[in-house]
């Protein structure tokens, strides 16, 4: 099963491949905060310090968010992002 680390706790979790990372981030203890919950407002932004090819690739809009949003390289939004391997996540909303 993927784990997920988050750098700023230093938590790690397992979730099943295909999950949703939103899922684990509201069932679990951790840093990234969430708000419209449809790729619109950035809030949910973390960065993939590690496996960004671990996740689904972003679309359009979730592309153009992040650009608005961050130049930092492998920039996403939580609440877009399913897990299909290990990943590090990093909060920067
Ligand atoms: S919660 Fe708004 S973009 Fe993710």
């Amino acid at each position: 099963m993927p784990k997920i680390t988050f750098s700023d706790s230093s938590l790690t979790v397992e979730v099943e491949t295909g999950s949703a990372l939103m899922e684990a981030c509201e069932h679990n203890d951790t840093p990234v905060d969430f708000s419209c919950t449809m790729g619109a407002c950035a809030t949910c932004l973390v960065v993939l310090d590690a496996g960004a090819d671990q996740v689904d690739p972003a679309d359009d809009d979730e592309k153009q968010t992040v650009g608005y949003s961050t130049d930092e390289a492998n920039a996403r939004l939580a609440c877009q992002v399913t897990v299909n391997g290990d990943i590090t996540v990093r909060y920067i909303g």
